[in-house]
């Protein structure tokens, strides 16, 4: 008899369309634990990549869903719910002050942000949007213009016309990139796919000067590194440097898809009745789970847990790859941590994963750990161990020229 893996194979590649390659099944998740399904228990140090950022089936979250699932689950946006302005209430809270459109991913969150930015551009005919090298905005068309990586868009051509990059960091390159046609900036606070990369804060005070100076709009996305993942609740209020909308996603409703996009309210009259849509949107299903997200932020320490693992991780992961020298550094913010390597992070990954710790890699030398931001001392401690082994594991490879 075929076990439950094979079938699960067989299935998948006989129906599936081959954009992914999984290979391991897991059927059931708690906190930062994982197991598969032959009942073997994993640490996930990747959080299904910075989703399930208060641990799997989260009891706040698992509580508001049931709830929720068993009142209303949607109606469409062309009818009021109560949850989703609750929703955007909160956020607002603790943001500045703005509105909030809702959306269901990623991708998409940028994508109306793309449309905001050229609705505003547009009025006094500039439409060109300057994004960073090496950044990662989403898989639709428009996204994947802004995206500074040219392989993703290979195949797609043509381009969405109307973007450009400059090299990240780098304000020399953005100022003269700068034209009376540019309408916005758009970067990551922290580069995610790109390799786990920080803005310089230096660099963002800048940007945000420059875009004062002439008129135009800067754009965080927000996707990998808000919601909590490198210590604040959005990224920007680590840099303090505001941005005039920024994106959000993956961890928004802790696996429940939800996007959106937060602009100041000064631009909230920008996009208006029949501009934009979704049709899922702040379904009262899913703002109910993003509500409890932002629950357990105001009163389960989350946060400051974040940072304290955070900090913790970064320079005990520096330690112990000291002896090494394919590690060439540890970078990050809060639980938003790159290892970086001198060769291609997945031999270490596949190690680590052989070790029962679960993470992920980021550009193509950077081993990414997206831990749950609810990790105790003693889980990160684990992971610690595992990774130590994995390195001197990796060593000997190296050593025996493999
Ligand atoms: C920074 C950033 N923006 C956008 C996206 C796209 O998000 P989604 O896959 O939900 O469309 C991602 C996904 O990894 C991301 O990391």
């Amino acid at each position: 008899m075929e076990s439950l893996y094979e079938t699960t194979v067989e299935r998948y590649r006989k129906y599936v369309m081959p954009t992914y390659a999984p290979k391991i099944l897991f059927t059931r998740g708690r906190g930062a634990r994982l197991w598969d399904a032959d009942g073997r228990e994993y640490l996930d140090f990747a959080a299904g990549i910075s989703v399930c950022n208060l641990g799997h089936c989260n009891e706040r979250v698992t509580r508001a869903i049931q709830h929720q699932a068993e009142t209303l689950v949607h109606v469409s946006n062309l009818y009021l719910n109560e949850v989703m302005p609750r929703l955007a209430e909160k956020l607002i809270s603790n943001c500045f002050d703005g509105v909030v459109f809702f959306c269901n991913s990623g991708a998409e969150a940028n994508e109306g942000m793309i449309k905001f930015a050229r609705k505003h551009g547009n009025a006094t005919g500039r439409n060109e949007i300057i994004s960073m090298d090496n950044s990662f905005h989403g898989r639709t068309l428009a996204t994947l213009a802004a995206t500074g990586r040219a392989k993703y868009r290979k195949g797609f051509e043509p381009d969405v016309p109307g973007f450009k990059q400059v090299p990240f960091n780098d304000f020399s390159a953005l100022e003269a990139a700068v034209s009376d046609r540019t309408c916005a900036v758009l970067l990551e606070p922290v580069q995610g796919e790109g390799g786990i990369l920080p803005a310089d804060p230096g660099y963002l005070k800048k940007v945000r000067a420059l875009c004062d100076a002439k008129g135009i709009l800067l754009l965080f996305d927000e996707v990998q590194c808000g919601m909590g993942r490198i210590g604040t609740r959005f990224a920007w209020q680590s840099f303090g440097v505001e941005p005039d909308a920024f994106s959000m996603a993956k961890a928004i409703a802790n696996g429940l898809p939800m996007g959106g996009f937060i602009v100041r309210r000064r631009y909230a009259d920008v996009l208006t009745v029949g501009m934009h849509a979704s049709t899922f949107g702040g379904t009262p299903l899913v703002s109910a789970a993003a509500l409890a997200v932002q629950e357990a932020f105001d009163q389960d320490g989350v946060l400051e847990n974040c940072r304290e693992q955070g900090e913790y991780l970064r320079r005990r992961l520096a330690e112990i790859s000291s002896p090494y020298s394919f590690v060439k550094g540890v970078r990050g913010m809060g639980l938003m941590i790159g290892v970086v390597l001198d060769r291609e992070a997945a031999t270490l990954a596949g190690i680590l994963l052989k070790h029962n710790l679960v993470v992920l890699t980021a550009g193509e030398c950077v081993l990414r750990l997206l831990p749950p931001l609810i990790i105790s001392r003693a889980d990160a401690d684990e992971a610690l161990e595992k990774i130590a082994a994995g390195m001197a594991e990796l060593d000997r490879l190296i050593k025996e020229g493999k």
